[in-house]
């Protein structure tokens, strides 16, 4: 379990994947020590962490993998697990009971209640990622993932100014997506649901 923590810089900012019992999602997750931090504004996760408060937080450098699970468009991938335990098969990480405490939170996008969480790992999920390069084309599609999620609360709370900046940011990584290369019917989609309204 030191293996996986170690790669982890800390206080550094990881996008990982959040293994609940029947949900998988992206989180942010900071390394203090020997525990994985991070925040749940709310969504499936929380409601089921709170049920059932062991997870997994698994790598991947599938960055299509982790904006469809943030969209919620279907993706097939296989679990396994060991009982109270599940995780994605051959994505190294860790398991481990969470526990948390609940605080307000305001940002520009209004009130929350944001979960904050802790995980201290019980165990080590070995696997191999693909030997996949960086792109500075995934990283202009995981920052339109991220707005666009962000969007969508926005225009939840009305806050109509931001949801503007919001969608002006998601234009221009949509822009420098394509001029890195970047070609995904995700980043098409994302751009149309902005004329869509959304
Ligand atoms: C790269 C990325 C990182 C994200 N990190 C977080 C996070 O740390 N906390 C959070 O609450 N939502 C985060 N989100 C948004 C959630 O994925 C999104 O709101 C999701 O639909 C809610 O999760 P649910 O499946 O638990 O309902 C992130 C989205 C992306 C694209």
């Amino acid at each position: 379990m030191r293996g996986f923590l170690e790669f982890l810089n800390e206080g550094q900012v990881y996008e990982v994947l959040l293994v609940t019992r029947s949900n998988v999602t992206p989180v942010g997750v900071v390394r203090g020590g020997n525990r994985l931090f991070f925040k749940l504004f709310g969504g499936k996760s929380a409601g089921e962490l709170r049920d059932h408060p062991y997870a997994s937080l698994q790598a991947t450098n599938d960055v299509e993998l982790i904006v469809k699970l943030a969209l919620n468009v279907p993706v097939k991938l296989e679990f396994e697990g060991n009982g109270r335990y599940r995780w994605i098969r051959a994505l190294p990480g860790v398991y481990g009971r969470v526990t948390w405490r609940e605080e307000p939170h305001e940002d520009e996008l209004g009130k929350a209640t944001v979960m904050k969480c802790t995980l201290e790992p019980e165990g080590t999920i070995d696997g191999n990622l693909p030997p996949r390069p960086l792109s500075r084309a995934d990283w202009h599609l995981l920052e339109m993932a991220v707005d666009f999620t962000r969007l969508g609360v926005a225009l939840r709370n009305g806050k109509t100014g931001v949801a503007r900046k919001l969608r002006e940011r998601i234009v221009t990584n949509y822009s420098l997506y394509r001029r890195f290369g970047g070609s995904s019917e995700l980043a098409e989609g994302i751009l149309a649901s902005l004329d869509e309204g959304g």
